[in-house]
């Protein structure tokens, strides 16, 4: 056990001191899980020679493998996967959120990312979500107007297709089917006639929503009932029209702003007018001789994935028996995710030990403190490398590979399912609660039972920490895995037993993705275990300390690989609706 610094003890005591609620019991967004299965069933892969792609709704992912078919790269479809989505995944995809896309261009060799991340309005400041007693108030961050972030999608978006697009196809071409089908509408199905039917309570709050997502008798719209989004319609065609303009300024961005504040928001005209998406270098690791591309903070996803990586490597994991192998699985999970909650904030604000936190030498520190036969309880775990400086201080994943070998690994959110559930009225655009990612007050845990410090602390024009991590892995310089989940804190943990079931137990990305995963994050001192393993593992986990707690199937990680008989793809069983599109 490592002795604590003074302040690191104080924000331990801080967060220790929180009620150990379940996550999975805890309100919120676990409730509103994409997972409709209590069991995982098999996943089934889909390979073509001519390019794929595997996301969680069928007509996006068909937008997006026509686009491959008439000559698109991989930017291309994502750009159109993405407005698509928007219209039939209204409660992940999104204009009216953010998200993360990592790219790798063959020709040009080229990995990059682009942060679309929302950003605070400029009138957010560190006490905007606490209640007058200084606790933290999780109805400011989670379910008032307050938790809307400035939307980041259009910008991040339309700056993936002006810098990486093969050049064939411009905005309007994209977004053309996202118009048709917001216009002419279409039948309720897959996921989203699963979700809707229970949101009914959140959009009644507001009758812009109410218009779009009930039936004048203010009942939820039911498995065949068709959707039409004619504002939306509009907004996507201004965005066509006259790009980010079309959005950020203009009539929308005055519809925009006039719903929020009319909400109790404080966003204005100009947060909309600075918003900017942020093209960043790409974290990158290493792992048994692949090079792992994955998202730099905003995101944690790409610093806790390497983290956790960098652990592992030092195990032969592959020869293992599945406890001991989960067993140090979990003890990685827990030592990445408490420097998450210390370090990581938006690169704007606050300088992060990145280089230290992904280095080979410090995940051979923590790994020398891991006892293969006990778990080390979370309150001996914390930050070794500075104090957290406290005293000054429902998402979705689609994955695409092109004939030429570009991949695109995207994420986006509105945060919970539906977002805040507000439309803007006018405009048909959901927005997202993404502000609860903020760390409302040191050791205050956000929806997804995260806690953070001073790094996370809410701020005007800030990012909020996220855990978003869309991933791509090559060998050789090529792509051979595009993954990414959602699921808030349990994303970066799934993605990493993708990479390790696709690289040391070598299961093809069916079972790679169907295999059932376990959570850990540190804080509260319990792993998450989805059904399917075996109960004598399961034991075999407790008798080592660990408190395992079973619950339901979570995330969804659509994800593509390319082998030597061409690409495939596979879509996660967990929910229902998505699809791996062929594009030959
Ligand atoms: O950025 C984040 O980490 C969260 N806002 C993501 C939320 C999420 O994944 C919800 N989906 N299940």
């Amino acid at each position: 056990m490592r002795a604590l610094r003074p302040a690191a003890a104080l924000f331990l005591s801080l967060v220790l001191a929180l009620p150990a609620v379940p996550v999975a019991a805890q309100s919120g967004p676990q409730l509103e899980s994409p997972t409709i299965h209590d069991r995982i069933p098999p996943a089934v892969p889909v390979a073509s020679k001519g390019g794929m792609v595997v996301a969680q709704e069928a007509r996006a992912a068909e937008i997006g493998a026509d686009i491959l078919r008439r000559g698109g790269n991989a930017v291309d479809a994502a750009v159109a996967v993405g407005f698509a989505m928007a219209v039939t995944y209204p409660r992940a995809g999104n204009i009216g959120g953010g998200g993360f896309m990592t790219i790798h261009l063959a020709a040009p060799n080229i990995q990059t990312t682009i942060d679309y991340r929302e950003t605070a309005p400029a009138a957010i400041t560190r006490d905007s979500f606490l209640a007058t007693d200084g606790e933290a108030d999780p109805f400011k961050s989670r379910h008032s107007a307050l938790a809307i972030g400035v939307p980041g999608t259009v910008a991040g978006l339309v700056m993936a297709l002006e810098r990486y697009g093969s050049g064939k196809f411009g905005l309007s071409d994209l977004i053309g089917p996202a118009i048709r089908l917001a216009r002419e509408g279409f039948p309720l199905d897959g996921d989203l006639a699963d979700s809707l039917p229970a949101m009914q309570e959140r959009f009644s709050r507001w009758p812009s929503s109410a218009k779009v997502f009930l039936k004048p008798d203010g009942t939820s719209l039911q498995p065949g009932d068709l959707l039409t989004q004619p504002d939306l319609a509009d907004t996507l065609t201004a965005i066509a029209r006259f790009g980010t303009k079309g959005f950020y300024h203009g009539p929308v961005a005055e519809r925009l702003i006039a719903a929020i504040r009319d909400a109790g928001g404080v966003m204005i005209l100009d947060d909309l007018n600075n918003y900017q998406a942020i093209e960043r270098e790409p974290l990158r690791g290493r792992y048994r001789d692949h090079d792992i591309i994955a998202m730099p903070p905003s995101s944690s996803g790409g610093v806790v994935l390497i983290e956790m990586l960098n652990i592992l490597e030092g195990y032969d994991l592959a020869r293992m028996d599945e406890a001991a192998r989960l067993h140090v699985t979990i003890e990685a999970m827990k030592r990445a995710y408490a420097d998450r909650a210390a370090f990581l904030g938006d690169p704007a604000m606050v300088e992060a030990p990145l280089g230290r936190l992904t280095d080979k030498g410090y995940a051979k520190e923590l790994r020398d403190g891991i006892d293969l036969k006990k778990t080390t309880p979370s309150d001996q775990l914390h930050a070794a490398l500075a104090p957290p400086r406290q005293e000054g201080d429902n998402t979705t994943h689609f994955s695409i590979v092109d004939a030429a070998g570009n991949a695109v690994a995207n994420t986006y959110t509105l945060n919970f399912s539906y977002g805040l559930g507000l439309v803007a009225d006018g405009t048909g655009v959901l927005l997202n609660n993404e502000l609860d990612d903020f760390a409302a007050k040191p050791g205050a845990p956000n929806a997804y039972g995260l806690v953070g410090g001073e790094a996370n602390a809410p701020g005007p024009s800030k990012r909020p920490l996220s855990s978003m991590t869309p991933t791509i892995v090559l060998k050789d310089g090529k792509p051979v895995l595009v993954t990414g989940s959602p699921g808030g804190s349990r994303i970066i943990t799934t993605v990493l037993q993708v990479i390790q079931n696709s690289i040391d137990r070598r299961l093809g990305i069916a079972a790679a993705v169907a295999a059932p995963r376990i959570h850990h994050q540190w804080l509260p001192d319990q792993v998450l275990a989805e059904p399917g393993f075996a109960p004598e593992v399961m034991r075999d986990l407790a008798a080592r300390g660990h408190h395992v707690v079973i619950g339901p199937p979570a995330t969804s990680a659509n994800s593509v690989t390319v082998t030597p008989e061409g690409v495939v793809g596979a879509a996660d069983p967990r929910t229902r609706g998505a699809l791996a599109a062929g594009a030959e």
